[in-house]
């Protein structure tokens, strides 16, 4: 049985005292509903004061994104060393980091390895874009990603794929379950295949892109979904709550 996940990713948005107001906001009903996973990503600079507000609370935290390398002269980033001391989550190729900051399959390969290494869970993002899904290509392109972000790594630890059709994302167009359903069924196979299918029925593949309050039970309804990495609707304290309420109740 895959528990299910709600992640919020925050994103660049909400200063350290914006971050503050957020969680202050959703703490209470957050840390009451159970049977789900809760999971949230917010910026660098905030990781350590929600640290200390979640203390206690059966809140999980997440970074956005980390460096390949543990320590030295990379002016600017930060290292998997430091978030493991913080976080216990990290995503990894998300859309947004390979579209603007040109971080290609081997990028994310290395991001990976050291994330397993210093025993971060990476939530590894995937998926196609609008071409690539109009011109039939999303299995092919959902298949290369992961042989290049997996490649040569044997073993995979707590990993988590989010499963985010860039068209989707922040777009306010999400899939449908059906769609993305049979999508995470496409990944969970080529996962059988690459790895073994104990591990394809274990890992947890979520679905992420323009997720609300609204159509949140349709993706976790669905078999093959096992949550949800939600972007604008986790900064909201009340829209989050309702997507993890909703969340926990299907899983029931
Ligand atoms: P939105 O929910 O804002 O579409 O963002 C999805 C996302 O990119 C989560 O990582």
């Amino acid at each position: 049985m895959r528990v299910l996940m709600i992640a919020g990713n925050w994103k660049m948005n909400t200063t350290i005292s914006e971050a503050i107001e957020l969680v202050g906001e959703m703490l209470p009903g957050l840390d009451e509903i159970d049977g789900v996973e809760k999971v949230i990503c917010p910026p660098f600079i905030s990781l350590a004061i929600v640290k200390e507000l979640i203390k206690g609370s059966s809140i999980r935290l997440g970074a956005q994104n980390l460096y390949f390398e543990e320590k030295g002269a990379y002016t600017g980033e930060i290292s998997p060393l430091m978030l493991a001391d913080l976080c216990e989550f990290v995503i990894i190729g998300h859309s947004e980091r390979r579209q603007y900051f040109n971080e290609t399959g081997e990028i994310v390969n290395k991001k990976l390895r050291v994330a397993l290494k210093v025993g971060l869970k990476p939530i590894l993002c995937i998926g196609e874009r609008l071409e690539e899904n109009e011109a039939g290509r999303t299995e092919e392109v959902v298949t290369e990603q992961l042989g290049s972000s997996l490649a040569g790594i044997d073993y995979l630890g707590d990993l988590v794929i989010a499963y985010e059709p860039v068209w989707a994302i922040g777009t306010g167009k999400a899939a449908t379950g059906k769609q993305s359903n049979e999508t995470i069924g496409l990944i969970r196979s080529h996962i059988a295949k690459l790895y073994n299918e104990s591990f394809a029925q274990e890992v947890r593949i979520l679905y992420g892109g323009s997720v609300t309050a609204d159509n949140i039970a349709e993706f976790v309804q669905q078999s093959e979904i096992d949550g949800a990495l939600v972007g604008g609707a986790s900064l909201k304290a009340d829209q989050f709550l309702s997507i993890v309420k909703q969340t926990s109740e299907i899983a029931g």
